[in-house]
């Protein structure tokens, strides 16, 4: 009765909190499987950004209830973790009234405390037992994502804060992962280190508005954010050859993390930040708190400092109120800035936000119609970026063995493009020269430069 499942929906910051469980789970004896019809206990850590990653999940742990009933086989146990359980606690009950596990994001870490009790009850044998609800928040919760598995990961995820204080108006996240606490800059920097030990090459620092790290806890020093003073600890520790972070906010945005970019060479060039809407109307409605020529303003400083910037951004379409006009100006500003990569999203009300009261005023056929304008641009820009790699070396870090083709290796060039080539598995973990020699929209393929 101890193999566990876990699906993960959502953010890199899911999958990380799913890591963390794993290797908690782990440690007190519990078998970790892949596959969802070999577990006695399947964890569905959720997410609630939008209704349909909520309706994914739902579907997910009803199809579960419904194949047990069928195969009669003794019930797997089930639990719903993360930012659904929080967003919609015991009220997950009406749809799914088995559910023996509903977690919040902040006790997350708890979840092998908890499934230990739910087996001692069962083996009590007594009824069922009730489903245990915990989302209280809990001091401190941010220091507990730190437990990697014992694979050796050649790019790892830090978390290095919790939750965000922010005010977007549609968003949940405040609501489901409470306000903004950072990690101590001592803790982030061992668990970097350990990873280094263990083999890793490349870090990737994540937070709800990750250049707001401990701007409360921390003072500002030479200048220097905390993110900043973070950013070139981290640059310190010899094994890391590559540092990334994800997402940074535009209006935290500043002067000392450009800088960075300049500065610190293994901070690869590479940033996602999101856009929102290229309308300066929508984007005060959104309450995001700078405007287009703002943001044109952080990505001129990134590139100067940066030449070879690969840039990527999310984008709301459909926010209430917005006007063929204002998503021309998207539209404009998405072709201007020339996305290499960008998450396009159709906007959808979340309950308890900003902009609820407003409802869904933009009609879902002008939402598909503005989503499918940006994917198209965005198909474009992703591939003449692309071709322009073509014939040039690139130096990529290789993670890893291809899924598809004997003998291929994967890997990621510094902008983050992901690329295949044909070498020995022994290259894993290496930064290798890669003569870039075919490109689609979504990834590089080359031949191994080798050495004359
Ligand atoms: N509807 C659509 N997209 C949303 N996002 C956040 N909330 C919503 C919503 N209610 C998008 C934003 C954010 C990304 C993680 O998800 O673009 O940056
Ligand atoms: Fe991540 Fe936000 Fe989804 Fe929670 S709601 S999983 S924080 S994207």
């Amino acid at each position: 009765m101890n193999r566990v499942h876990i699906k993960t929906y959502g953010c890199q910051m899911n999958e990380r909190d799913s890591e963390s469980v794993a290797a908690g789970l782990r440690a007190r004896g519990y078998a970790v499987v892949d596959s969802e019809a070999d577990a006695d206990i399947v964890l569905l850590n959720t997410c609630s950004v939008r209704d349909q990653a909520e309706q994914k999940a739902i579907g997910k742990a009803w199809e579960l209830g419904r194949e047990d009933a069928r195969r009669a086989k003794p019930r797997r146990m089930l639990g719903i973790l993360g930012c659904m359980a929080q967003n919609r606690g015991a009220d997950l009950l009406d749809r799914l009234p088995d559910l023996d596990l509903i977690v919040g994001t902040q006790k997350i870490h708890r979840v092998p405390d908890f499934l230990d009790a739910l087996i001692a009850q069962n083996r009590a044998l007594g009824p069922k037992p009730a489903t245990l609800i915990d989302l209280d928040a809990e001091a401190g919760s941010q220091n507990a994502i730190r437990d990697h598995g014992p694979d050796r990961k050649i790019s790892a995820f830090v978390s290095v804060m919790q939750g965000c204080d922010m005010k977007c108006a549609y968003c949940i996240v405040p609501k489901t992962r409470g306000a903004e606490r950072a990690r101590p800059m001592g803790d982030i920097v061992r668990e970097v280190e350990s990873l280094a030990a263990s083999g890793t090459r490349e870090v990737t620092l994540l937070g709800q508005i990750v250049n707001r790290y401990g701007a409360r806890e921390f003072p500002v020093v030479d200048g220097k954010s905390p993110f900043v003073q973070l950013l070139e600890r981290i640059h310190a520790i010899p094994g890391i050859a590559r540092i990334r972070y994800t997402s940074p906010h535009p209006v935290a945005f500043r002067d000392d993390l450009a800088a960075a970019h300049r500065d610190l060479e293994k901070l690869c060039p590479q940033i996602n930040l999101p856009l929102q809407a290229g309308s300066d109307r929508v984007l005060r409605a959104m309450n995001r708190a700078y405007t287009v020529d703002g943001y044109r303003r952080i990505v001129r400083k990134l590139r100067e400092a940066r030449p070879d910037l690969w840039i990527s951004s999310d984008i709301i379409v459909g926010f209430p109120g917005e006007t063929d006009e204002d998503f021309g100006q998207t539209r404009a500003m998405f072709e201007e800035v020339g996305f290499d990569m960008a998450y396009v999203f159709k906007y959808s009300v979340r309950s308890g936000t900003p902009a609820e009261p407003e409802g869904d005023p933009v009609p879902e056929s002008v939402k598909e119609e503005r989503n499918r304008v940006l994917l198209e641009l965005l198909e474009k820009q992703s591939l003449r970026r692309h071709r322009e790699l073509v014939g040039t070396d690139q130096e990529i870090l290789v993670e890893g063995r291809a899924r598809k083709g004997e003998g291929m290796l994967e890997g990621r060039t510094p902008g983050g493009r992901k690329t295949h080539f044909a070498g020995p598995e022994r290259l894993v973990g290496e930064l290798v020269r890669v003569r870039i020699t075919g490109a689609t929209v979504t990834a590089l393929s080359g031949e191994v430069v080798v050495a004359e």
